[in-house]
């Protein structure tokens, strides 16, 4: 009896240890135990970034869809309405889970792709409804172009809380193989003017890969990571 009393009070002292662990890392502040992001952008000697390979692996945290507008990959206008798909580099988004901090070397990869716009079988504009076996649906069709946002404060210590902007053309892949960042004008300025320094200058938080609210974290987490 004595015996398993023992065992139980170190397994609780144990547990009690497991939990004190954890609500540390889970302190609202950057935690040098969670790991930092490690898929890193590969830089050439002109500074230009190259495009990350597997980001289609990262976190899909929304899918946004536009209709037909000037588009800020090539300034523009879209030949169809085009999807937004935003994957986020996974330690980048359990750091952001856990504490609500972008991490330093946080990549977040916003991909586009084409709306079908089949006249013969799609409605529109402003949207191409199209018809299907089963109903009516709006379908992606082909992609063309990525949008890239980088959190370093080494490299761009002058940028609004160091994020700097690429982007990889306006084609179906294979896309551009390098990016030089975007002048502060082209892409930081409309994050810094809609988003600001409160949000860390990420515009799409309200979205539900992003949300904190309640067991959205929780949920977010057991959805992104099988551990
Ligand atoms: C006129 C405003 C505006 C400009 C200019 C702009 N963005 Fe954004 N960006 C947005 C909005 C709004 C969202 C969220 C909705 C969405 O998905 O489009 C967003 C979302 C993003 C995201 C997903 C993370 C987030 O902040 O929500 C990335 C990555 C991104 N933009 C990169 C870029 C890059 C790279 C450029 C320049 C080539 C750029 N943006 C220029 C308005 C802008």
């Amino acid at each position: 009896m004595k015996r398993t009393a023992i065992i139980a009070g170190i397994l609780g002292l144990g547990l009690l240890a497991a939990s004190w662990t954890n609500s540390e890392s889970q302190a609202p502040s950057s935690d040098a135990k969670i790991a930092l992001p490690s898929a890193k952008l590969v830089f050439n000697e002109n500074g230009e970034a190259a495009l990350p390979r597997g980001y289609r692996t990262w976190v899909h945290t929304y899918t946004a869809w536009e209709p037909i507008t000037e588009s800020l990959l090539d300034e523009k206008t879209t030949q169809t309405p085009e999807f937004h798909n935003v994957y986020v580099e996974p330690n980048a988004y359990r750091n952001y889970m856990l504490t609500g901090k972008w991490p330093e070397g946080t990549l977040i990869v916003k991909e586009f792709s084409f709306t079908s716009t089949d006249k013969a079988n799609c409605d529109g504009p402003p949207a191409y409804l199209c018809n299907a076996w089963f109903g009516k649906v709006i379908f992606q069709h082909g992609y063309t172009g990525i949008a890239l946002m980088l959190k370093d404060t080494k490299r761009y210590p002058a940028e609004a809380g160091g994020w700097a902007y690429f982007s990889y053309g306006h084609q179906q892949p294979p896309y551009k193989a390098s990016s030089a960042p975007h002048d502060r004008a082209r892409c930081a300025q409309c994050h810094i003017d809609r988003a600001g320094p409160a949000l860390d200058y990420v515009l799409s938080t309200n979205q539900p890969g992003f949300s904190r609210q309640g067991d959205d974290a929780a949920n977010n987490l057991a959805a992104a990571f099988p551990d």
